[in-house]
């Protein structure tokens, strides 16, 4: 059986596929419960702290309603108003939010720092994204991807398309490994992983019956996907001044109805962890895109608003395995 009470989410590499799949059952049970109107309350009296270094919409409100939902209690501490990040050390503010807090969220930069906050705080750590990883996405889109097809995890088919060094292509790759997924990720040789990452993923995934492959020609690596999956060019933390550069290697990787139908799946499903890109009004990011003279960047529209795209499900489920990670490691 499984037990995961106490323990931390840093990265689903510290996972088993049965753990995993341990944590999409309880979040479809507990999105059940939820919409029955039946949900049990696990986590009375917990404090939960959401550090947040970076901006967040679904991360953040999906740790708040789940700790709400189950009964608990949640501070959000931003990038500013607290010492975290530079008056104090990573190894201090561990030690005092452990002895205040029952679990703690920690959404920042380098995945050393979030590795350091689990080593000392001696409570629960959650990794809500970090340039490495963001695991609590992974789980919302597998148990998405489950909602949408009939069938096992182990049966499917995932293709990713953009930037392969991104922080969701690489969760998503760790967490394909580990259920056995046939998982891809489609991009130009320049945005590759460390070649010991796909090193040890290709391990991992042929551990667990699964497949992993990068590809730099798109077309022949989204065959037979069951779901393509991307991301923005440029993660939150990177310069803006790689705009020109990513939009000039990745333009050929946008997903457009073209590459859906390049499956030849016709139930082919369109996944982004969102956000998507959007041409902000503000000083840095103003018209991007028609600055460089494309029409949409990662996706175009046609994809985005289709029947195919499962995006906001993604979202919605992001509040319902966020609560499961909850439940699971300090619920009663
Ligand atoms: N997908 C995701 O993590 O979204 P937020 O940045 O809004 O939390
Ligand atoms: N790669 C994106 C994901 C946001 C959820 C970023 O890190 O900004």
């Amino acid at each position: 059986p499984v037990n995961l009470h106490g323990r931390n989410v840093l990265t689903l590499d510290d996972f088993s596929g049965a753990e995993i799949r341990y944590l999409l059952r309880l979040a479809a049970d507990l999105k059940t419960a939820k919409r029955a109107g039946n949900e049990v309350p696990r986590l009375a009296r917990k404090n939960i702290a959401l550090i947040f270094e970076k901006d967040s919409t679904r991360t953040r409100t999906g740790f708040e309603v789940a700790a709400y939902d189950q009964g608990a209690h949640v501070t959000y501490i931003g990038p500013s108003g607290s010492h975290i990040g530079h008056k104090e050390s990573m190894k201090d503010t561990a030690r005092v939010l452990g002895r205040i807090y029952d679990a703690i969220e920690y959404r920042g930069f380098s995945q050393h720092q979030v590795e350091l906050l689990a080593a000392y705080a001696g409570v629960p750590v959650y990794n809500g994204l970090t340039d490495l990883d963001h695991p609590t996405q992974i789980l919302a889109d597998f148990m998405t991807m489950r909602e949408f097809t009939h069938k096992h995890l182990s049966d499917m088919t995932v293709a990713f398309v953009g930037e392969g060094k991104d922080n969701v292509a690489q969760s998503l790759a760790v967490g394909a490994a580990k259920v056995g997924i046939d998982m891809r990720i489609a991009s130009p040789r320049r945005l590759w992983p460390e070649q010991d990452f796909c090193t040890h993923v290709k391990a991992l995934a042929e551990r667990n019956g699964g497949r992993f492959r990068m590809d730099a020609d798109v077309e022949a690596c989204v065959k037979g996907a069951d779901f393509i999956y991307t991301d923005v060019w440029l993660s939150m933390g990177e310069d803006e001044e790689a705009w020109g550069e990513r939009i000039k290697l990745l333009t050929p990787y946008r997903v457009t109805r073209k590459l859906m139908a390049a499956t030849g799946n016709p139930y082919t499903k369109f996944m982004h962890c969102l956000p998507a890109f959007h041409d902000t009004e503000t000083e840095v990011g103003r018209h991007v895109a028609s600055k460089y003279g494309i029409d949409c960047m990662e996706v175009e529209d046609a994809v985005f608003e289709s029947e195919a795209s499962i995006v906001f499900d993604q979202a919605e489920n992001r509040m319902h395995t966020i609560k499961a990670i909850l439940v699971a490691t300090i619920g009663d």
